[in-house]
């Protein structure tokens, strides 16, 4: 993919690296790419407007409160304009910025007011990026969904060795198409993913739920929203906060209330079920609390509508309706028979016995209405997320 009628919204901070940014502009100009430089104070320090508005042919920006710039280009419409948002290199000191949302210049500003994925390449001291703090930040963004491009291991211009170069002109090039290319493999494609467990009341103090904390069908939808899918994201209970790129969120809590949530959200292309939904409501739930006596009360239960079964039966069913199977014992044998009682094309089976539930990796078994099933390798959940993502995209093309 050549990176004609692709903008680049190139932000340059304050490091020695800066220097690299014109032989960046080059690589992407050189591709067919609009290059917008944005260069910040500390930016200017080490690379001049000029050299970077010479290479791009276009004019440089820095000035948040400038008459003549915001007459050309206001500070959100040069947010809009762009298909990427690449900070490099990308200072310590910016990406604080970015993490706590501050706004006091046009590099941050824009940032905050984008709405498109953003690639950063970091560039500082070995110590500094090693530090707490900027290690903090560097998590809060992932979970935001930016990206980072290296840094790299060498020596630095201060004479340190160790992790803080910045990645190479022709590796961050790599990057920005690979990025582009992702981003677009699921355009205008609508998937609804479910996700988190569900709460079903017994009375207004007491529930029953799981453990799902959720982190798969997040990690998900984040992975899908940074293929350029249009995701429709409805989660029980969790501590988790949605990512940006996320079109929309429907929070629930009963799945009763996620399969209302699910129906209106059709038509979709794809259909997503990673929640572990109860499958048990209580019949009648008290309005009360139910007090202490003299009987142990009994709960009588009713089964909650199957909510993959349902989509995979609907007049609307999606083109690709994807199950999880929670599993104890016989992983394969209880995971083949779900998947053919619940009439879905794909199933990731997975074996809960193991601590699963809140864990930050997940193995998984693959399986695909009359194939041989896949063995997945122990991989992070948002691994698992993408492996699935570019699965759904080869599915598609
Ligand atoms: N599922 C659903 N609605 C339900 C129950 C389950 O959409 N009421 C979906 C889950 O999101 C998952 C798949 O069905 O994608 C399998 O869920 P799982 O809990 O593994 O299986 P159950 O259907 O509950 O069957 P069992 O408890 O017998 O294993």
């Amino acid at each position: 993919m050549s990176l004609k009628h692709k903008t680049i919204l190139l932000i340059v901070t304050g490091s020695i690296a800066a220097y690299k940014a014109p032989e960046l502009i080059r690589l992407l100009v050189k591709d067919g790419a609009r290059v917008i430089p944005v260069l910040t104070k500390g930016g200017a320090q080490f690379v001049t407007p000029l050299t970077l508005q010479t290479l791009a042919e276009e004019k440089s920006y820095s000035e948040l409160f400038s008459l003549t710039d915001e007459a050309e280009m206001g500070h959100i419409k040069l947010s809009r304009i762009s298909d990427l948002v690449v900070v490099a290199p990308a200072s310590a000191d910016f990406m604080a910025k970015m993490a706590y949302g501050l706004a006091d210049d046009l590099a941050s500003t824009l940032v905050l007011a984008n709405t498109k994925p953003v690639l950063c390449a970091p560039a500082m001291n070995p110590q500094m990026w090693a530090a707490a703090p900027t290690q903090d930040n560097v998590k809060t963004l992932t979970k935001r969904g930016v990206e980072f491009i290296g840094p790299a291991s060498g020596d630095v211009a201060c004479h340190e060795d160790g992790v803080g170069r910045m990645s190479e002109p022709t590796e961050i090039f790599e990057a920005i198409k690979k990025k582009l290319a992702q981003s677009n493999a699921l355009k205008g494609r609508r998937v609804i993913i479910t996700a988190g467990p569900t709460v079903e009341a017994i009375d207004p103090v007491r529930f029953i739920s799981n453990h799902s904390s959720g982190k798969q069908g997040f990690a998900i939808a984040q992975a899908l929203a940074s293929a350029g899918a249009d995701v429709t994201l409805i989660h029980g209970p969790t501590a988790l906060t949605p990512s940006g790129g996320i079109k929309k969120t429907v929070p629930v809590t009963s799945a009763d209330d996620m399969n209302k949530a699910v129906q209106a959200a059709l038509p979709a292309d794809i259909a997503i079920c990673a929640a572990a939904v109860a499958d048990w409501r209580v019949k009648e739930a008290n309005t009360n609390k139910i007090k202490k006596g003299t009987k142990t009360p009994t709960l009588t239960l009713e089964e909650n509508t199957d909510i993959l079964l349902s989509l995979s039966q609907n007049k609307k069913r999606p083109k690709l309706v994807i199950g999880f199977a929670a599993e104890t014992e016989s992983l394969e044998k209880n995971a083949a028979a779900k998947l053919a009682r619940k009439k879905c094309d794909w199933l990731l089976a997975n074996d809960v016995s193991n601590g699963v539930f809140g864990a930050d990796t997940n193995q998984i078994l693959f399986l695909s209405s009359g194939k041989k099933p896949e063995k997945w390798d122990k991989l992070t959940k948002s691994d698992v997320a993408e492996k699935l993502t570019q699965k759904i995209v080869s599915y598609f093309k």
